[in-house]
């Protein structure tokens, strides 16, 4: 069967960049066929930025505060994309939300990460609302973006414990841990022509590598008393 074409990508970020850089990454070791064709932030102090140029990936640096509104933001983005002829947008810890201009011109075509087993704790404190809940697992998601906050069809999740003690900063680095993972993990299914989104549902389709681990996360585990 003839392989899919390399994906190319477009990575919107405002902080850190770990997540572009998990990306840059999992190209390089070769995980991941796909080319970055521009990295934009809308915050010029990101420090992802700096990622991207030290592996001479294009920068563009286009400040929201500077536009009138959130539709001609994203119509500068939009071009930017557009003259790179990316295919698909990575957001990648974007602290924006995107309007129908950016959603309408890539349909389908728009993922995020977001750091808490959605649809539980949308927003931009995932793991602290997770603590406060009190829940025992926590986690990461993967998603096409729509209209709305953290509501998109999900297509690869991750878990992990809530350990007694946790803070926020424990715990969203743990999540960040498998964020690293499953971001260019679901862009690659993307490349591969792998992902359908049926309603609210995302199909994969393939082989068995995809098979899902079969094996429960129970925290605090259970203690059985026959072993
Ligand atoms: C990640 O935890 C992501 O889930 C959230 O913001 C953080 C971004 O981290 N939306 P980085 O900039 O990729 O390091």
């Amino acid at each position: 069967m003839a392989e899919n074409p390399t994906v190319k990508l477009g990575v919107l970020i405002s902080g850190t960049g770990s997540n572009l850089q998990a990306i840059i990454d999992a190209i390089l070791r070769g995980d991941l066929k796909a080319e970055i064709r521009l990295v934009i932030s809308n915050r010029p102090d990101a420090q992802g930025l700096e990622r991207a140029r030290r592996h001479g990936i294009e920068t563009a640096v286009i400040e929201h505060r500077k536009f009138p509104s959130r539709e001609d933001f994203d119509r500068a983005v939009l071009a930017a994309l557009r003259d790179r002829s990316v295919e698909l947008v990575a957001l990648a810890g974007f602290m924006r939300l995107l309007s129908p201009v950016m959603l309408d011109a890539f349909p389908g075509r728009v993922m995020n990460i977001h750091n808490s087993l959605l649809p539980s704790f949308p927003g931009i404190h995932g793991p602290k609302d997770a603590i406060e809940y009190g829940v025992k697992i926590a986690g990461c998601t993967v998603f096409f973006v729509t209209p709305g906050v953290d509501v998109g069809p999900v297509i690869v999740q991750a878990a992990v414990p809530v350990m007694p003690g946790d803070d926020e900063q424990l715990l969203a680095a743990r999540i960040l841990e498998q964020e690293h993972r499953i971001f260019p993990h679901a862009i690659s299914l993307f490349q591969q022509g792998r992902l359908e989104i049926r309603g609210r549902q995302v199909i994969i389709r393939g082989d068995s590598s995809t098979t899902p681990s079969s094996s429960p996360l129970v925290n605090p585990a259970v203690i059985d008393s026959k072993s």
